[in-house]
């Protein structure tokens, strides 16, 4: 099989890739938007034109609806929808989730999915909740599974979806990923984790993705379903995921609640509409409140900052500068930041993956302290071979006279060599005053430094006071 995923560039561990389809080759992260068959609230063609590279929808609800299923058969998808670039389908899991049954076998609704000509299919998964028993997870894994295993194996000419279930065990989301890996897939959605987003679960979800991730390997396209809230793009890039579907842009809207990359806010509860699409700027607050055409300009406008967020992620990639972005998206909500530290503590899984050329190191609040290039430093310093005596000194004048070595000093990194001081990460642009986090980094990786170096002696010469004031 040709290779379908390309990647261009990488930050972290997310990418810049391009996903080639039946209906065209689309960059990546991409977010699809949702499109609902009976009543979108904007029509395809129109996502098209706001940006939109490609669209999702659900091939079970149209499977339902006997008229919709005779056109998708007659016409195709693209026809019947009035999209002409590449669409996926999703097959009706997610009602299975919500309503605990459905209508259709697994291979009735692939199948179908195979003749609307769908770019890229989704077999019929179990998408097992968060938090249930073991023996639930493993038993609704098995049979997903077999389901895949028997998708796999079918003729198809578009792309293959592998959904990864697992629930909340992180070690049966590995196992799924490893197990999707070896089969014929194209692209390999992370599944179950609407219920954690929902419950701002951010932690629990750095867990669930980075576990598949790892089981996969870097070379698939990672897709999170259900990741539709343009907060939440960041973090998810910098796991690696590569498509998102936004229903959240409609969902919302028809709760009157205008998306930022900040939150979420109530109309009713707002004063000014901060944003610069052609809705916010055709519209005051109060005309959008009074139009009969509100959930449509409100469902524009959510839809337009989720688009524009996707490109500032795919910026910040190109730049190598995602983690400063994690940083000012991840004070949005405490539980976002708690889902960026943990993804600080797999530091070393990203610095696997994590490309050498970076913009410079901005050190823009504690959490960079814990970012891979400082993680990096502390477990590789004691690489540094000292004898006789040592001086680490911030001081650039300081009496350097009876040294055998001397080494600056910076908070986060701490003792590094000088000729090393205008090279990446240690050209770091960091604060006047050093934070608590920065100097506790620096003060371990210096013991690091003098544990590995018993026979040196070390004198430490610091403007401290400068620097804790
Ligand atoms: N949509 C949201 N979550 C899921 C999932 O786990 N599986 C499928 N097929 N669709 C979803
Ligand atoms: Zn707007």
């Amino acid at each position: 099989m040709p290779d379908r995923f390309e990647i261009l560039h990488k930050d972290l561990a997310g990418r810049i890739g391009r996903l080639s389809t039946l209906h065209g080759t689309i960059e990546t992260p991409a977010l699809m938007p949702v499109v609902n068959p009976h009543l979108p609230l904007i029509p395809p063609d129109e996502l098209e034109k706001m940006g939109a590279d490609m669209v999702i929808t659900n091939s079970y609800i149209i499977h339902q609806d006997p008229d919709l299923r005779i056109q998708a058969i007659e016409r195709g998808l693209h026809d019947l929808l009035g999209f002409s670039g590449p669409i996926m389908t999703d097959s009706g899991a997610f009602q299975l989730s919500v309503y605990g049954d459905i209508d259709v076998s697994p291979l009735e609704i692939l199948n179908f999915q195979f003749a609307i000509k769908s770019d890229i299919a989704v077999p019929l998964d179990i998408p097992t909740p968060p938090d249930v028993t073991r023996e639930r997870a493993e038993s609704e894994l098995q049979i997903t599974e077999e389901r895949l295993v028997q998708a796999a194996s079918l003729e198809r000419s578009g792309l293959l979806a592998c959904p990864i279930q697992g629930s909340t065990y992180t070690d049966l989301r590995e196992k799924a990923a490893r197990f999707a890996r070896d089969l014929p897939f194209d692209v390999y959605p992370v599944g179950g984790v609407v219920p954690l987003m929902e419950a701002y679960r951010y932690r629990d979800l750095v867990d669930v993705v980075t576990s598949a991730k790892k089981g996969l390997g870097s070379g698939r396209p990672v897709h999170l379903f259900g990741a539709g809230h343009p907060m939440i793009f960041a973090l998810a890039a910098a796991m690696g995921c590569d498509l998102f579907d936004s229903a959240a842009y409609a969902l919302f809207a028809r709760q009157d609640r205008y998306l930022t990359v900040h939150g979420t806010g109530k109309l009713e509860e707002m004063s000014y509409l901060p944003c610069c699409c052609p809705v916010c700027q055709e519209h005051t607050l109060k005309e959008l409140m009074d139009s009969p055409e509100k959930t449509k300009l409100l469902a524009r406008h959510n839809l337009y900052v989720s688009l524009q967020e996707m490109k500032q992620v795919k910026e910040s990639i190109r730049e190598g500068s995602l983690w400063d972005l994690l940083e000012t998206r991840c004070r949005s909500h405490p539980r976002m930041l708690d889902g960026l530290k943990r993804l600080g503590a797999q530091s070393q899984w990203l610095e696997s993956l994590d490309s050498a050329g970076k913009s410079t190191f901005f050190y823009l609040s504690p959490e960079s302290a814990s970012r891979p290039e400082v993680m990096r430093c502390a477990r590789r310093i004691d690489r540094i071979s000292l004898q006789g005596n040592v001086l680490i000194t911030d001081d650039s004048q300081a009496d350097t006279s009876g040294f055998a070595h001397v080494l600056h000093f910076k908070p986060p990194f701490g003792p590094y060599p000088p000729e090393l001081s205008e090279t990446y990460p240690f050209n770091a642009e960091v604060p006047e005053k050093a934070d608590d986090a920065a100097i506790n980094q620096a003060a371990i990786n210096t013991e690091f430094m003098m544990r590995a170096n018993p026979d040196a002696r070390f004198c430490i010469r610091l403007k401290i006071g400068d620097l804790i004031k």
